[in-house]
């Protein structure tokens, strides 16, 4: 079975590349390289190649034998939304539809959507299961939702049967040190936190302490990535096997307070570091926690990674012997 990862050399999409791989499946990535890296496309075929552009995918569906489409490629920073929402309409909505309008032209019957916590909003109750009402807050929440629709819509219409998955903080890293999360610019709290941990960073920054928890600080729920890639996977199955759409929410339904995180972290990796307060972070919800027992019921899903301490602790690895790595390299000349 021949399966297309769009996006396959992003943070997420590269560690589904190898567990794919691994499990014996024929993968080609398609990236066009904006935000992710060659390098961490370490199996199977790579193609170079916009999402956006209806002859380079009809290309790819011609020359390959795909069955199954991975969908990564979208841009995730909520900030960097409100302030370009074209580019979010632009690239996570507008140009899926174009892959899934290709996809219906090459009878691709299966496809896996990587959707957000942030299609929910402002939580009316946690843990946030898959009825809570979906109402986001920026255009990445909306752009996101929109192809939640669109796929219900072509489920009914066209037969393509589709999983949409909603990551609550997908964080860590490949626990073999191969791979790891290396945005640029880096936003998300652990890898910024573990750069401080490793003095490639003066501070780490505490966005708001008057939040409506036990600290004061923002709760996420943190799923480790191979967990993540994992009920990709079972997701497919299940698609395949019921021939049916699904959608699951997919966290540990455990939060973590910022200051949690920070603690955990000078725990594993027994460094102290400065620790800044700072402005709350326009559009952070206080509590985002996941209500994952659909995806364990229905998927049979088990993360393995669900503690804190172990997921910092891969992130941790791969910070020091990459990213660390990486920088000085680049210092160096
Ligand atoms: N935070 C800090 N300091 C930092 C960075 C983050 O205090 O330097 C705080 C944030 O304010 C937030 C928490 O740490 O309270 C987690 O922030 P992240 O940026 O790591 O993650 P988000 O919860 O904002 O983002 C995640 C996904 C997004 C998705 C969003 C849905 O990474 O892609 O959830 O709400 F859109």
């Amino acid at each position: 079975m021949s399966i297309l990862v769009v996006g396959g050399a992003g943070y997420i999409g590269s560690h589904m590349v190898k567990l794919l791989a691994g499990s014996g499946a024929d993968v080609i990535t398609l990236d066009n390289l904006s935000r992710g890296y060659r390098d961490a496309v370490k199996y199977g075929e790579f193609i170079q190649g916009d999402l956006g552009d209806p002859a380079v995918l009809d290309d790819v569906f011609i020359n390959n034998q795909i069955e199954v489409v991975m969908h990564f490629a979208a841009f995730i920073e909520v900030g960097e939304s409100v302030t370009y929402p074209a580019r979010y309409y632009h690239n996570n909505f507008t140009n899926t539809q174009t892959l899934l309008d290709a996809m219906l032209r090459h009878d691709v019957g299966y496809f896996i959507f990587s959707s957000t916590a942030a299609i929910f909003g402002e939580p009316d109750y946690t843990p946030i299961d898959e009825k809570h009402r979906k109402l986001p807050i920026n255009p990445y929440g909306h752009s996101k939702l929109m192809v939640e629709q669109l796929l219900s819509d072509y489920d009914k219409a066209y037969g393509l049967r589709s999983a949409c998955l909603r990551y609550f903080n997908a964080a860590g890293a490949d626990p073999d040190g191969d791979l790891g999360e290396r945005h640029d610019p880096e936003t998300h709290l652990i890898p910024l936190v573990l750069q401080a941990a490793s003095g490639r960073r003066e501070d780490i920054k505490v966005f708001g302490n008057d939040y409506p928890t036990d600290d004061g600080t923002c709760v996420r729920d943190y799923i480790h990535i191979n967990d993540l890639c994992d009920a990709h996977l079972l997701a497919l199955e299940r698609i395949q096997k019921t021939d049916s759409s699904a959608q699951y929410n997919l966290g540990n339904g455990k939060g973590f307070s910022v200051k949690q995180v920070i603690d955990a972290a000078r725990e594993v990796t027994g460094k102290d570091f400065k620790v800044t307060q700072d402005e709350r972070r326009p559009g952070d919800p206080a509590v985002l926690v996941a209500d994952a027992k659909l995806a364990k019921k229905e998927l049979g899903w088990r993360p393995e990674y669900a503690d804190l301490e172990s997921i910092i602790e891969t992130a941790w690895n791969w910070e020091i012997n990459f990213l660390c790595k990486k920088s000085s390299d680049k210092e160096q000349g």
